[in-house]
């Protein structure tokens, strides 16, 4: 099993590039399933979740050429409309292909995801709102079958929680719906604007993404199109937390600071100098003593989520005592357990967790329990004394492409064994 050595000490300096959004890649991807035309997706990062789905749907029929960051997705004929528990037990963002196969097939059987280290994460909300436009749901051996011989039909779905997969699924399900569908209650992340973008130019009719009501009128079939996936703010925002935490200095081009604001308002707060420049660059700049800044995880455009580990690891070199309230995932303190033995002081209780600092952290064998976990892990051994190992990183390389070179070309002593 390959593991990092990090040797922590080293100031972060220079350039690091951003890759594009794997949580924008993935749906625009299951979105090529919706025509028989190719569709042509720019940008896409170098991670194994893009390659996990790639095999899924190569598997279901389509052809899926990728040369660098460009991938060509052509599904001519759905040959078998199936995501199976192998893959999806590796990638739950599998069930993104649920909503475009009843849409263009009429039928898919996709195995249920199983729980996860940072929740119990559902697809119930999925499965609602593809009843309401029409489909027969069906659960056996732990699939679920879904049906709609004659054609999805437009519907009101109200989600009871706002799912970032769940408004992407049931997006690609209504573009192909006969008549209008309207989701409240929808996620607003940059990802779902993405995918709507990457629609609306195969021909489908969608207004207000990117808000709370998305509206969608059906039409009755799309056609290939070409676009460039947005930057990767999750990982855009790693490499700042990266840049503040080693009290380095360090431009993270490529990004979208529009899509940061939140991070960059914490950031601040925590006396890091951050100054966007032309063409989504962004210059972090470290204080000589960083100040804890409490952040509640929330859904865009609050603090995200996939950020609250990194930012853990961040605020045990802070002065104070930083407040971290998780309110989207119910188990996503893992890291805090692996961080603590580095010497961290950090207690958590339910979904909030406290750390106080600063503490010297020393280097230790710690173990990724998910992405963003490891991320963190990965942060903590740039600033601690000694060597860090961490292990099992192919968390980590199912959604940052190649981290450590990036990281060691800005400085970092980070190498794979
Ligand atoms: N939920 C339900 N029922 C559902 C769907 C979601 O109860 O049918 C709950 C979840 O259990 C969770 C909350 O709603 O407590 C929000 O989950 P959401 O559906 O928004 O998460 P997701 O779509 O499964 C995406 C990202 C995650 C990111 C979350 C939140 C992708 C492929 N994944 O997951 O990214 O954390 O949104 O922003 O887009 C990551 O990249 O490391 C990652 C985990």
């Amino acid at each position: 099993m390959e593991k990092f050595q990090i040797h922590g000490g080293r100031r972060l300096s220079g350039v690091v590039e951003v890759s594009g959004s794997k949580n924008s890649a993935l749906p625009a991807m299951a979105a090529a399933l919706l025509t028989d035309e190719p569709v042509v997706l720019e940008h896409v990062p170098g991670v194994r979740d893009i390659r996990t789905m790639g095999r899924l749907l190569a598997d279901i029929g389509a052809a899926v050429e990728a040369q660098g960051s460009r991938y060509s997705i052509q599904a001519g004929c759905i040959t078998s409309p199936e995501a199976p528990y192998d893959l999806v037990k590796t990638m739950r963002a599998s069930s993104l292909v649920l909503g475009p196969l009843v849409a263009r097939a009429g039928r898919a059987r996709v195995s249920l995801p199983g729980g996860c280290a940072i929740g119990a994460r559902p697809i119930n909300l999925h499965l609602s709102g593809l009843e309401k436009l029409g489909a027969r749901i069906r659960q056996e051996h732990g699939y679920i079958e879904a049906q709609a011989p004659g054609g999805l039909t437009g519907a009101q779905i109200h989600f009871e929680r706002i799912t970032v997969t769940g408004t992407e699924d049931l997006l690609m399900a209504a573009v192909l719906a006969g008549g209008e569908t309207v989701l409240a209650n929808a996620a607003c992340e940059p990802e779902i604007v993405d995918l709507a973008e990457l629609l609306v130019k195969m021909g489908a009719r969608i207004q207000g993404a990117g808000t709370s009501t998305i509206r969608i009128l059906g039409v009755p079939e799309l056609a290939g199109a070409t676009h460039r996936i947005i930057p990767d703010r999750i990982e855009a925002g790693t490499f700042l937390i990266a840049g503040a935490i080693t009290g380095g200095d360090l431009e993270v081009r490529g990004a979208r600071p529009d899509h940061l604001g939140a991070l960059l308002d914490k950031l601040r707060g925590a006396g890091v100098d951050c100054a966007a420049g032309p063409e989504g660059s962004i210059r972090v700049r470290a204080p000589s003593g960083l100040k804890a800044v409490d952040v509640t995880t929330q859904e865009f455009p609050g603090f995200a989520t996939d950020l609250q580990a990194q930012w853990m690891a961040l605020m045990t070199q802070a002065e104070g005592a930083s407040i971290i309230t998780e309110m989207i995932f119910e188990n996503r303190f893992l890291h805090a357990l692996e961080l603590a033995r580095m010497g961290a002081d950090i207690s958590t209780q339910g979904h909030r967790a406290v750390v106080r600092g600063p503490t010297p952290l020393s280097g230790a064998a710690v173990i990724a329990s998910d992405l963003r976990a490891s991320a963190s892990l990965v942060l903590a051994g740039l600033v601690a004394r000694g060597e860090t190992v961490v292990d099992r990183v192919y968390h980590i390389d199912r959604g940052y492409e190649r981290i450590e070179r990036k990281l060691s070309a800005a400085g970092a002593s980070i190498r794979r064994l």
